[in-house]
């Protein structure tokens, strides 16, 4: 039987600091009791670069989801991001001697541990084991051997592996607040399980997520992740062409590229628009459509740059089901329009799918990685883990079991410790931590 259980899902993303509180319904369902949305500090490409500035962060997320949940958070999943990210494709055998058994969970995930990389390199992490193919007694494309008979099993797996220097400096600077780190996920992974649909992910499907310091390339087929790479480049390129084309400060910047920024403008449409340069000289007028041509040249060429990251990790043609863009830099007006002409290819907008008392505010883009984390962390936290902060698979749907784990919800960050007004205040909250990030987004510097 499926019971109630509390899952808390942490993104630490180069622009914001997002933390999800989900409770499980008894259907299975995650339905989202609690959000923290707060602008990020200390963290570049997607890496903590100052452990005080980004603990501060993450506590004022953590302290906000645990108040808007009414839950205490003692432990909770965080995404992990960052070109330190390797994938390389290993393969794993396991031989039974009775024939007359059928293959359980158990000989799965003892081919699946046969394929984990020696244990010799501590510079690396393994996050993710993500099972692409079987074979049983030789015969290759088993999707599920579940229930079969066989004495060979064979697997191969796309490994997920993290750098432990940037792994260890995220964990630091969340367990700061007393929160347990109790598991981590690939934020690409993690926002394919949110914004994309079975089809997409069972005929072929390109995800670049563009966030703020990062783009990250995942290719789905069969259910599975089958290769992924992550760029140093994403939305904060945009805006540092902009501070350094119409010599103004990065909040400035910022600004001006949420207000004006179109990357497909009506040609016959001049607007003028002022900017405030560096120092206190007087504001310059500047056309519209020149803010929106360097918007372009920039998201074209990270797109250009998606585009021949997949190409070199084999896919020379776009997926049957096309691509799906998500991150924050997916909500640039007119990149859907710009990307289907640079692909020749079908393309549409990830917008997270929606999940039982999910604010309308995180019904967008750049919520994509958190929203799929907690997602992701629900349904395979039965999952065993057999060292700290290493999950041991990461199944696709149709490998997936039943859920039965329960986090008690009690520790150090405290709510108020009750459901009693979730239903009523939650949206409210939510709405306002969203209206409140956008708000304040336009005045970070990044
Ligand atoms: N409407 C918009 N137009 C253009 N850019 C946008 C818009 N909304 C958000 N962005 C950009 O999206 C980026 C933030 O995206 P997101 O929230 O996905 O990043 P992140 O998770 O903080 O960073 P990362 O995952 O790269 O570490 C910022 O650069 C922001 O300026
Ligand atoms: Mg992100």
């Amino acid at each position: 039987m499926i019971r109630e259980s509390l899952y808390v899902a942490v993104d630490v993303g180069t622009t914001k600091v997002t933390t999800l509180v989900g409770v499980t319904q008894p259907d299975g369902q995650v339905e989202v009791v609690g959000a923290g949305v707060v602008p990020s500090a200390g963290v570049a490409k997607g890496a903590v670069v100052s452990i005080p500035e980004a603990q501060e962060a993450i506590q004022a997320s953590l302290e906000e989801a645990a108040r808007s949940s009414g839950q205490a958070i003692r432990q909770a999943y965080a995404t992990v991001t960052g070109t330190h990210l390797e994938f390389t494709t290993r393969v794993g055998t396991v031989r039974s001697p009775h024939y007359s058994l059928p293959i359980t969970h158990a000989e799965v995930d003892k081919a699946i541990e046969f394929a984990h990389p020696d244990e010799g390199d501590a510079d690396r992490q393994v996050l993710h084991m993500v099972p692409r193919t079987f074979a049983v007694d030789g015969l290759k494309g088993v999707r599920n051997p579940i229930g079969m008979h066989a004495q060979r099993l064979d697997v191969e797996a796309l490994c997920v592996t993290a750098s432990s220097t940037p792994i260890r400096n995220l964990v630091r600077a969340i367990e700061h607040s007393r929160v347990r780190v109790s598991g981590l996920i690939m934020a690409g992974l993690a926002a394919g399980e949110s914004v994309l649909t079975r089809d997409e992910r069972e005929m072929g499907v390109l995800l670049i997520e563009i966030g703020g310091g990062v783009t990250t390339i995942a290719a789905f087929q069969q259910d599975a992740l089958v290769v992924a790479d992550v760029l140093p480049v994403g939305g904060c390129n945009c805006t540092n062409d902009l501070s350094m084309a119409l010599s103004t400060p990065l909040e400035n910047a910022e600004e001006l590229k949420l207000e004006y920024g179109d990357l497909m403008p009506d040609p016959s449409k001049s607007d003028q628009v002022a900017v405030q340069p560096f120092g206190d000289g007087a504001s310059a007028k500047v056309e519209r459509r020149e803010i929106c041509r360097y918007l372009h040249d920039r998201t074209e060429e990270i797109l250009r740059l998606a585009y021949l990251k997949a190409r070199s990790l084999g896919y020379a043609t776009i997926p049957p089901a096309g691509v799906v863009i998500t991150g924050g830099v997916a909500c640039t007006p007119g990149i859907q329009l710009l990307a289907r002409r640079l692909y020749s290819a079908p393309v549409r907008i990830g917008v997270p799918h929606s999940l039982p008392g999910m604010d309308e505010g995180l019904t967008d883009p750049s919520f994509a990685s958190s929203l799929g984390a907690l997602m992701w962390c629900a349904r395979n936290s039965t999952l065993k883990v057999k060292k700290p902060l290493r999950l041991a698979a990461s199944l696709p749907f149709h490998l997936g079991r039943e859920n039965g784990h329960v986090e008690e919800p009690s520790g150090q960050l405290n709510g108020n410790g009750h459901h009693a007004n979730r239903n009523t205040s939650r949206g409210v909250e939510v709405q306002a931590a969203v209206a409140w990030l956008k708000e304040r987004a336009r005045r970070v510097a990044l």
